[in-house]
């Protein structure tokens, strides 16, 4: 079976990331939409216009289900898709209900996202549901987008945007950090640095792909334990199991594979925290 996953960049690899872990018996076709990323600072019609494209590119391609593995792209742009294509389309949103499951009453958790997810009916409306005590702050964090496709995930510039936005909550209070965007998976250890190594960590990948698995009847390891990446660009080149598209290209070219690969290892390293 084929899956289509898209993202407007590399952020969307968590998601694919995740299923190499967990599911046997897929192929997938991943598209990174790059002449558009951010999708978080675009109109409502910008990103349902791109979002039909790709939608219809990885159908001709031989879709049989795709997942969006970008928030703000769900947010603006499922209802639609489901309305104008004939096939599962999965979406993704912040992972509030768990985060909220998992911690304690007396203390509060903080969303991250893109600006467009942050004001989107969606997000209201699934706080409105799952946040009865109110407990749950939003923030919108664009540049993080910005330096996750460029590969700088710690350092000094990504600890002082990261400061700077926090600056205004007392971090004390919090006992979990809800991803809202597939980007803000490579920042892991700076968040840690920020709240302290308790902080609970909580994006939407598992819960995405244990969805998929049931949608489209697919194998899932509990365990997670599956293979997590390829080790060299001849063998993603050769490999019929994931075709990486930019923008309506293949991606054949060595040096945005090996970014690809880098991509996976930092997923990799901090898959755990
Ligand atoms: N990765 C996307 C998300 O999950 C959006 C990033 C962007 O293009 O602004 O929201």
């Amino acid at each position: 079976m084929k899956i289509g996953i898209f993202d407007s960049g590399f952020g969307g690899l968590s998601v694919l990331h995740e299923a190499y872990h967990r599911l046997s018996g897929a192929e997938y076709l991943f598209y990174a939409d790059l002449d558009h990323v951010p999708y978080g600072l675009k109109t409502s019609e910008q990103i349902k216009e791109y979002t039909r494209n790709i939608t219809r590119f990885l159908i001709d391609k031989g879709a049989e289900a795709i997942v969006i593995a970008c928030n703000t792209a769900t947010a603006v742009a499922v209802k639609t898709l489901r309305d104008e294509f004939d096939l599962p389309i999965l979406g993704m949103e912040p992972a509030v209900k768990p985060a909220v499951e998992e911690t304690s009453a007396q203390k509060r958790i903080l969303v991250i996202a893109t600006p467009v997810t942050i004001r989107e009916k969606k997000l209201s409306h699934l706080l409105e549901k799952v946040d009865e005590d109110h407990r749950v702050d939003l923030l919108a964090m664009p540049h993080l987008v910005t330096f996750a496709e460029n590969e700088q995930f710690e350092g000094p510039d990504v600890d002082e945007y990261i400061h700077e936005q926090f600056a205004s909550f007392d971090l004390s209070k919090y006992q979990a950090l809800v991803l809202g965007c597939t980007h803000f998976n490579y920042f892991k250890p700076a968040y840690k640095k920020a709240f302290g190594k308790d902080i609970l960590l909580v994006d939407g990948n598992v819960g995405t792909i244990r969805h998929l698995a049931g949608v489209c009847g697919l194998c899932y390891d509990k365990e997670g334990k599956g293979r997590a990446s390829f080790t060299d660009t001849n063998h993603m080149l050769h490999d019929i199991e994931t075709q990486y598209f930019v923008s309506g290209n293949l991606i054949t070219e060595k040096n945005l594979l090996n970014h690809v690969l880098r991509m996976h290892d930092r997923l990799e390293a901090v898959r755990e925290l």
